[in-house]
């Protein structure tokens, strides 16, 4: 279960950043229509964002074990980095990057801001991008998982 939630976790990544500039790009450069392609985009960038958080909190909440390490001891956050990453950083952080997208959403369709959209995708992808464990961090991860 865990090795294929994180499986899924790694590639979902992906989807969320390229949804998240093929969002950026058509959103500056085609005239916006509610009915277009672009709110279809928009759509599945919330929905992998959702999905992503979800797979995410479910592993947090009870499946990985360097997280379960940290439940039975959480003063390993302040002694090494690996823990307070996994533990704090990168969940509290996408979180919050999940919460700025959500509000600036419900703003954009409320009031069909084609600004508020874009401002949404662009600060949370901000947030989300330095709290992803790139290969070359010391908490670093392989940018493809090719294995279980
Ligand atoms: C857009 C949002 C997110 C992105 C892009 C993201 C990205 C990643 C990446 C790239 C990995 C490493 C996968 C690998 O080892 O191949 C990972 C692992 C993990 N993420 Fe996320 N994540 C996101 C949101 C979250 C959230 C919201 C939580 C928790 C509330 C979370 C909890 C975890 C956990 C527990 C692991 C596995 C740690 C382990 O057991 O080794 N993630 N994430
Ligand atoms: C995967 C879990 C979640 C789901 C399925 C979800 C679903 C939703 C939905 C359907 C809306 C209404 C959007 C609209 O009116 O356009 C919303 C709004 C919102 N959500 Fe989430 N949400 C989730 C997690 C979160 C988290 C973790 C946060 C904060 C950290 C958050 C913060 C917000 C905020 C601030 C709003 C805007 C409220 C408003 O201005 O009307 N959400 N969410």
């Amino acid at each position: 279960m865990y090795e294929y939630l994180l499986l899924f976790h790694s590639w979902f990544r992906w989807l969320v950043l390229i949804l998240a500039t093929v969002n950026i790009l058509m959103l500056i450069t085609i005239p916006f229509t509610a009915d277009s392609i672009h709110s279809k985009l928009i759509w599945f960038y919330d929905q992998f964002f959702g999905y992503q958080f979800f797979m995410g909190l479910t592993m947090w909440l009870f499946a990985s074990p360097i997280v379960k390490v940290i439940f039975s001891n959480w003063k390993l956050i302040f002694n090494e980095y690996i823990y307070f990453f996994w533990g704090v950083q990168h969940p509290l952080t996408m979180t919050i990057a999940l919460g700025v997208w959500h509000s600036f959403s419900a703003k954009a369709r409320r009031t069909v801001s084609v600004k508020k959209y874009l401002m949404g995708i662009a600060f949370s992808t901000l947030l989300v991008l330095p709290a992803i464990p790139w290969p070359w961090l010391n908490i670093g991860r392989n940018l493809f998982r090719w294995y279980l």
